[in-house]
């Protein structure tokens, strides 16, 4: 157990970054946000760090943001910790590899769409419920999921908000392979290995080809997202859904 909720370690020349909250299926706090733009920040520099592997203690990726936050301290602007984390995986030079089992709800889904490679265990339940609660989709999410899912499935994920699994993922383009649970981690430390053997220069190279045309547009994006849901944050509609959400039992 980590005290900031994210563990991190060098295995041979990838970076490990552990989502580390069981006990809140690893939701995401401000502490959670600011480790991992530190870590990722450090990692764009670090020689010995070719590639990073994103992956979720306790049997599940995330359920998201922490909904607690969200009442108690929620982003007043996008200088907020999630933003600078958001900005910092969306900018991050070296392949991004995520391992996810079980849920990866919300921002558990969106950080998705910013990694390189993406393998989900059969028990994956994605879920991006944003509207549900009152909010607008984040990360970057209302601009990548059509571009990646089409927009017909993007819409359909987005304004139902239901969970989905591992098969429609895969289907959508959200994840690349879908991989028996028990293997998982295995296989994407693996295969984040081999990412790592790649001659450094030419990886970087390529990603940012691969990035580099939508970048600022993506950026700027995420600004004009971040400012509505920030707006939204503050209504009743989401007070009520939250409440609703710690009330359920
Ligand atoms: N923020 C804060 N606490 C959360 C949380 C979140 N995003 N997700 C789960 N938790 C807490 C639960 O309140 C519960 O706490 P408790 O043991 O004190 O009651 C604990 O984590 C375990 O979650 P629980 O709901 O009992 O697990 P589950 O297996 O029944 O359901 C989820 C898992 C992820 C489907 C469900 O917890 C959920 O829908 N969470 C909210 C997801 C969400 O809306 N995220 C924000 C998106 S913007």
């Amino acid at each position: 157990m980590s005290t900031d909720g994210i563990r991190s370690v060098v295995a041979g020349s990838v970076l490990e970054l552990v989502l580390d909250r069981p006990e809140r299926k690893n939701a995401f706090t401000n502490a959670m946000y600011s480790k991992l733009t530190e870590e990722l920040n450090q990692a764009a520099q670090r020689a010995e760090v070719a590639a990073v592997l994103i992956w979720g203690a306790g049997n599940n990726f995330s359920s998201g943001n922490d909904l607690k936050d969200f009442l108690e301290s929620p982003p007043s602007g996008t200088d907020a910790p999630v933003f600078h984390f958001l900005s910092a995986i969306a900018s991050f030079p070296k392949p991004i590899v995520c391992a996810v089992e079980g849920f990866a709800v919300g921002i558990g889904t969106t950080l998705l769409l910013h990694a390189d490679i993406v393998y989900a265990a059969d028990n994956a339940r994605f879920q991006l419920p944003f509207i549900n609660l009152g909010l607008v989709p984040e990360g970057g999410s209302s601009l990548l999921l059509p571009r990646i899912a089409g927009s017909k499935a993007a819409q359909e994920l987005l304004y139902f908000g239901e969970a989905f699994d591992a098969k429609a993922a895969l289907q959508h383009g959200i994840i690349n392979q879908i991989v028996e649970q028990p293997k998982l981690l295995e296989y994407a430390r693996q295969r984040a290995a081999i990412l790592a053997t790649k001659p450094r220069t030419a990886m970087l190279e390529s990603k940012a080809l691969l990035k580099k045309s939508q970048e600022a547009e993506l950026l700027n994006h995420m600004r004009v997202e971040g400012d509505a849901f920030i707006k939204r944050l503050r209504s009743p509609e989401v007070a009520q859904a939250i409440q609703a959400f710690f009330a359920r039992k």
